[in-house]
């Protein structure tokens, strides 16, 4: 798919803190066994397998080929769509989704897709990067771009809304938002920042060659380090979720 950017084999090596940090999500769905349910945004299927583990009927969608194919590779049923052009008619129990809808800036057809893939009652779960998320690497990676004309523009490719705006939004999709929370939740970067430059902003830098790509890794680095480095922690960036459980008006 155009403007795929994801690599399923690094991203299973220096993103796997991302599964393991959506527990609370996963409560907060509190999946039962039987029920149908839609992984949006499934990357490569390790919380889908979770559900599937419980004996949920689940299956994952994935913009990214790359992902849906080590998805399947787990076993998982999986397909390629963009989370804003889901066609399910009414199927799903739930719709869940783990850091994946700050990649999916056209909300409002995300919303109106997963509420026509639920059923009357369903509910939508999920988290996401929210209002003020990764500050600090932004901060720095438009700095970069602003000190070298050479680059480019700096183009945010993500959406972190703040609860209110998102709220609003499901509320005006056909949802009643029965909690919704932004959190502030400081992430360790254990493979350090410079790796999660490689794994997770390659639409930003997609239009670099390589020697201007190292060179921003490096820029960026040494900018951030007196914000996130610390001997005794290590990179930690400043990580905001939101938070939200919305059940489908019947
Ligand atoms: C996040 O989970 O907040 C996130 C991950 C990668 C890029 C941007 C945000």
């Amino acid at each position: 798919m155009k403007n795929d950017h994801w690599d399923a084999t690094q991203y299973v090596e220096h993103a796997s803190f991302v599964a393991k940090l959506g527990s609370p999500v996963l409560s907060l769905l509190d999946p039962v066994a039987g029920e149908s349910i839609l992984d949006l945004g499934c990357g490569d299927g390790t919380l889908t397998l979770k559900l599937s583990e419980m004996g949920v009927d689940v299956v994952g969608v994935d913009f990214s080929k790359s992902m849906v194919d080590a998805a399947k590779a787990s076993g998982l049923s999986a397909e390629v769509c963009s989370g804003d052009k889901l066609a399910y008619d009414q199927v799903f129990d739930a719709v869940f989704s783990n850091a994946a809808l700050h990649w999916m800036t056209d909300y409002q057809a995300v919303i109106a897709g997963v509420h026509h893939s639920l059923k009357a009652g369903g509910r939508f779960v999920a988290e996401m990067g929210g209002a003020g998320n990764i500050a600090g690497l932004l901060d720095a990676m438009k700095k970069v771009f602003d000190s070298d004309t050479s680059l480019g523009e700096f183009v945010n490719p993500w959406f972190f809304p703040d609860a209110a705006l998102y709220k609003d939004a499901l509320e005006t999709g056909g949802f009643d938002v029965e909690y919704i929370e932004l959190i502030s939740r400081p992430t360790p970067l254990s493979s350090g920042v410079i790796q999660w430059l490689k794994t997770f902003a390659n639409a930003i830098c997609k239009n670099l060659d390589d020697r201007q790509k190292d060179r921003f890794y490096n820029d960026v680095s040494r900018m951030l380090k007196p914000v996130y480095y610390t001997d005794e922690n290590g990179w930690v960036a400043d990580y905001v979720r939101l938070r939200f459980k919305a059940r489908k008006k019947s």
